[in-house]
């Protein structure tokens, strides 16, 4: 053949030499099927084969296969970001006139989705407070088909009883779905508990290194099929390389977490010895609202803490302005330690109505753990408060 032909089509393919110890990224958007009847067999969901990158991929799909093994779930789904994975999974599972009950303590983002996005489409969503969500089988009404909660929750780490609310949704069939993010799932598995969805933003601990955007759900095979087909319509899925990356950052989920967990312990414990912080929020400390809720149902309290400087808004600028090892920006879940002020990032433009709502106020400041040395962090906050 000509040389236009062969530099198209010589070497590319399988090569059946070559077994990889690791799952290589599939940079395809597609894939050759030998016969017509090879197509209709995958068409009739007879066939493993992958058609379309935009279904499915194989270095996506391993990556899935992973965390629905963390998740103790039936199946995952990996999309391109967290919103992706909420906006996807709600799209699939509601549909005009159903209701959703969300709690009123949840990731913003989520928030206006669901305040501002989805009742144009004539979805009804409903928010429920803390003590609402306390008595679950009150807060579900005959339209409900999905109650979506986080537990802990950003940014003051309260936990709500994941097992009641999945009970009570179960009495009442409707979906539960939990954000899983905070935790992850070597600290907290919610299927064990009943929940039906595990939601994450695999940006945060998942993925580890604050280098790729990407979001999962965990769930029953009954409810993924319906959550794949809506992503295979909206075009949501994750894309190969960042599913590589993401498979590389979860090989050490289990040791990041643990340490994450370590660090935050020792940070918040010294956090609450120091009189010049008015008060800290960690689940694993004693002094935390649910610390007896979050050792029930979690097995380790994560790299997550709040601190509340006390008095104005200045008082926690000043603080997070004298951060050196600490560095300032939103994320979180990442080897790095970053600090961020809940008033200017997750809720920035609240009233002040609705940060008492959320338990927020604004001298706090949310520090996300990373895995230096705690003794260099706690000397990093000691000279912040000085
Ligand atoms: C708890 C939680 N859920 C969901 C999201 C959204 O995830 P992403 O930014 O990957 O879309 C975030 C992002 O900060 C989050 O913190």
């Amino acid at each position: 053949m000509k040389s236009a032909t062969e530099i198209i089509h010589r070497g590319e393919g399988v090569n059946r030499n070559a077994a990889p110890l690791t799952t290589p990224i599939y940079e395809t958007t597609t894939f050759v099927f030998d016969t017509a009847a090879e197509v209709q067999a995958y068409n009739e969901g007879k066939s493993p084969k992958f058609l379309y990158s935009r279904y499915s991929n194989p270095t996506v799909q391993a990556v899935e296969q992973t965390i629905a093994a963390l998740e103790l779930a039936d199946t995952a789904l990996l999309l391109s970001s967290g919103m992706a994975a909420t906006a996807t999974a709600l799209l699939a599972l509601v549909k005009s006139a159903d209701e959703i009950v969300c709690s009123a303590a949840i990731y913003g983002g989520t928030l206006h989705l669901l305040a501002d996005m989805l009742p144009d489409f004539g979805i009804i969503t409903r928010f429920a407070s803390l003590e609402e969500l306390a008595a679950p089988e009150r807060v579900l009404g005959d339209k409900t088909k999905v109650l979506w909660f986080e537990s802990p929750i950003n940014p003051t780490l309260r936990c709500v009883d994941v097992a009641a609310i999945a009970a009570a949704c179960r009495r009442r069939h409707v979906i539960s779905i939990i954000d899983n993010t905070f935790a992850s799932p070597i600290n907290q598995q919610p299927i064990t508990m009943d929940v039906d969805i595990v939601m994450h933003s695999v940006t945060k601990y998942l993925n580890g290194h604050s280098d790729v955007t990407a979001g999962a759900l965990a769930g029953p095979s009954s409810l993924m099929a319906r959550v794949d087909k809506a992503r295979r319509m909206l075009g949501t899925i994750l894309d190969p390389s960042a599913a590589y990356a993401i498979g590389r950052g979860l090989k050490t989920l289990s040791v990041r977490v643990e340490r994450h967990n370590a660090n935050a312990l020792a940070v918040a414990r010294w956090l609450e010895r120091d009189k010049r912080v008015a008060k800290v929020y960690y689940p694993g400390l004693e002094s935390h609202p649910d610390h007896q809720l979050a050792k029930r149902q979690m097995r380790g309290f994560g790299g997550m803490v709040c601190v509340d400087l006390g008095g104005a808004q200045a008082n926690a600028e000043r603080f997070f302005d004298r951060l050196k090892v600490f560095k300032r920006a939103a994320s979180l879940g990442g080897v790095e330690s970053l600090c961020s002020l809940p008033v200017l990032t997750s809720q920035w433009g609240h009233t002040d109505a609705q940060l008492v709502k959320a338990g927020v106020t604004r001298s706090m400041a949310r520090l996300s753990i990373g895995l230096e040395d705690a003794d260099d962090l706690i000397a990093d906050l000691d000279q912040a408060l000085a």
